[in-house]
């Protein structure tokens, strides 16, 4: 990860340990280690070290030997957290808390862990969630609906810093028969990303249903990446019933075209999906080389906030954070609203805009509030926002 060549194991107590790979006698891989009661046994001349890299044992050497006392062996802290580990890789002085997301803590709300390498630059697999166009073309019209018609839908589409510049999130919204659909989605910096419900169909009022996954996109090397997270399973999501449990885990998620394994090179060609688009932009897409539109907005937001924060950071800086409301938990905007507004004489587009706008007011507004009211707060304030609309011309009465 991050560059770095790293061991992860399991020692015989049950405590993960992350440490640098090769041994810090002669270099040997630890991945041949053998686990010990407590932390890792090198093979090669049986070096003893704990997770947090103390010497403990330096087998072959005389007992007056200091090697123990004058050497540490690099190590990082890990937890687990619903299935997958994570580690914190910075300045242990500057360690934050864990970031608990709202989405990570919801009742009744099961979370299937998962992970995808892509042979990819992970800056362009990390800023496809800012880039809601392509769920038009590449999800649907280009393929016939990976996910569901109304995804086809031209939508208007906004995105917005967060405060303090710590992410951004968009407001995707389209007309769908009877119902104006909008979906909020988020990047938080450095890597986090929350799509809404991965297979919403705009056949019904809903509001604020949450996430359909969350990840995180982590550089491996500058051409390699993995992504790692949850898909959410919940009563409140895929009413359909598309998703399947049974297809998300290590190396696969639950639906098409995501990894380089599950399908042919022809079958990509066929059918292309994420995987395709963003493999064949390269190992490192050149930026010199493209001509971005008026879509990629988001996108080019994405950059420009990373850019900013690297240089901050390396001014010594602390990295943007999203700070957590009352109950530990950091809110977030990912969701989806569709409401009910039959089609009118007012100009279509510029409702659609409204509505989009008023939805992601209300949803930044609302972020403070406690999870268990906030849903029921954001049907009151977009019904009420959206009887004003009509009030003032803007949408149908
Ligand atoms: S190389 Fe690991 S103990 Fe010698
Ligand atoms: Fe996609």
């Amino acid at each position: 990860m991050l560059g770095e060549d790293l061991v992860l194991f399991r020692d015989l107590s049950g405590r993960h340990g992350l440490l640098h790979k090769h041994c810090s006698h002669r270099r040997t891989l630890l991945e041949y280690g053998i686990v010990a009661e407590r932390g890792i046994r090198c093979c090669y001349h049986g070096w003893l070290f704990d997770i947090d890299g103390t010497i403990l044992e330096t087998p072959g050497e005389p007992a007056r030997s200091r090697i123990r006392e004058t050497l540490c062996h690099g190590a990082y802290p890990v937890r687990e957290r619903d299935g997958p580990l994570f580690a914190y890789l910075g300045p242990p002085e500057k360690t934050p808390d864990f970031p608990v997301l709202d989405t990570m803590a919801q009742p009744g709300n099961d979370m299937v862990p998962y992970s995808i390498d892509y042979p990819r630059n992970w800056l362009q697999v990390a800023e496809n969630p800012m880039d809601p166009w392509h769920s038009v073309f590449l999800h649907t019209r280009a393929t016939r609906a990976h996910f569901n018609a109304a995804w086809g839908a031209f939508p208007v589409v906004e995105w917005h810093w967060m405060e303090d510049r710590v992410g951004i999130y968009l407001t995707n919204s389209r007309r769908w028969n009877e119902y104006v659909w909008v979906r909020t989605a988020e990047n938080m910096f450095p890597a986090v990303a929350q799509p809404p419900d991965i297979y919403q169909d705009a056949d019904r009022e809903l509001f604020f249903p949450r996430v359909g996954i969350t990840k995180w996109t982590v550089p491996v090397d500058d051409r390699s990446c993995r992504i790692t997270g949850w898909r959410h399973f919940n009563p409140t999501l895929d009413r359909g019933g598309k998703g399947d449990r049974a297809k998300v885990g290590l190396g696969k998620v639950d639906f098409l075209g995501q990894t380089g394994t599950e399908r042919s090179h022809e079958e990509g060609q066929r059918m292309p999906s994420d995987y395709e688009a963003q493999v064949g932009q390269g190992p490192i897409t050149v930026h010199a080389e493209e001509t971005l539109g008026s879509t990629d907005k988001g996108v080019a937001m994405l950059r420009r906030g990373l850019r900013r924060a690297i240089r901050a950071v390396a001014a010594g800086e602390d990295p943007p954070r999203a700070k957590p409301n009352a109950d530990g938990t950091i809110p977030s905007f990912a969701g989806d609203v569709i409401i009910r507004v039959p089609k009118s004489n007012v100009d279509d587009v510029a409702l659609q805009r409204e509505v989009g706008r008023l939805v992601g007011r209300v949803v930044a507004e609302t972020l403070p509030m406690p999870a268990a009211t906030r849903q029921a707060e954001i049907e009151r304030r977009v019904r009420a926002g959206l009887a004003a609309l009509g009030a003032a011309g803007a949408a149908p009465g």
